[in-house]
């Protein structure tokens, strides 16, 4: 396991935010059924959640900068670090009481991600990374998995939601093209935890396009460090900026990059 000062840090704030999201789900039960629906109560337990992040990550590692879902950039005095988070990631998720979702904390140093960090409160799941340090779940190593062959593989993505049917014609079109060459695919509703997964080894590969640095930064981490590959769906290096993901372990992420690219050539 990790036992550095920094991951620590990271740990304890995701704890003590997540503490309260798990509170929260439980109200959200409830909440189903009232006629005001339970939307003003989920961003509330976003902000809470953030504010918590924000304060615990301030107060350990002064002058480091943010760039947050919620509240966007605050500049730091420390030019050099900056971190990313989503404080929680499957808010689709949440608000329907499905137990899916996550915190989401990325540390860059001088354009580099050096740590991650992805924790689903409601079954207590934490994914760290540290540079040069190895990926772990729960204590345990994790590693991409081993499985080379598409017809075997199962792959996560993303479905563009309703506010987004511009990108709806080309998700049909990679879907289609995916779909007729794997096992099957996934959508787990949490961006941060399918990259979780696909470095655990559960899923294979996962894509997605329209993503903030936020949703994806951890999970990218997690999968470098567990053995995987990365890069954007168009494979491109500057994902982080582009928002588009492909990642899986070596064969498999070739092979979807491939896909997409002959999806997308139509
Ligand atoms: C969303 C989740 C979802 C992905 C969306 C993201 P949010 O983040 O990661 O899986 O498909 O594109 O925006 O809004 O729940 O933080
Ligand atoms: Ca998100
Ligand atoms: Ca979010």
């Amino acid at each position: 396991m990790i036992r550095s000062a920094l991951m620590n840090v990271m740990t304890a704030a995701a704890i003590k935010a997540g503490r309260g999201l798990k509170r929260d789900l439980g109200e959200l039960e409830n909440l189903q059924v009232s006629s005001k629906g339970p939307g003003d109560f989920v961003s509330l337990a976003d902000q809470r959640a953030e504010k918590i992040l924000f304060e615990e990550l301030a107060k350990a590692r002064p002058g480091y900068g943010f760039l947050m879902e919620e509240g966007g950039r605050v500049e730091g005095t420390d030019k050099a670090h900056t971190w990313h988070i989503d404080p929680l990631d499957g808010t689709t998720n949440f608000l329907h009481a499905i137990p899916i979702f996550a915190i989401s904390i990325a540390l860059e140093r001088e354009g580099q991600i050096v740590a991650g960090l992805v924790y689903n409160p409601a079954d207590d799941s934490l994914y760290v990374a540290e540079k040069g340090q190895g990926a772990w779940g729960n204590n345990r190593r994790l590693r991409v998995a081993a499985r080379s062959e598409m017809s075997q593989a199962l792959i996560g993505c993303g479905v563009p939601h309703l506010g987004k049917a511009s990108a709806h014609p080309q998700f049909k079109a990679e879907l289609s093209a995916v779909m007729a060459k794997v096992v099957s695919v996934r959508r787990l509703g949490s961006a941060a935890l399918d990259l979780a997964y696909v470095a655990a080894g559960r899923l294979d590969a996962f894509w997605e396009r329209g993503l903030n640095s936020w949703d994806i930064a951890a999970g990218v981490l997690l999968i470098r460090e567990a053995g995987g590959y990365v890069t954007g769906a168009d494979g491109e290096d500057n994902f982080l900026e582009t928002g588009s993901i492909c990642g899986g372990n070596e064969a498999i992420q070739r092979q979807l990059l491939a896909l997409l690219k002959e999806a997308n050539r139509g």
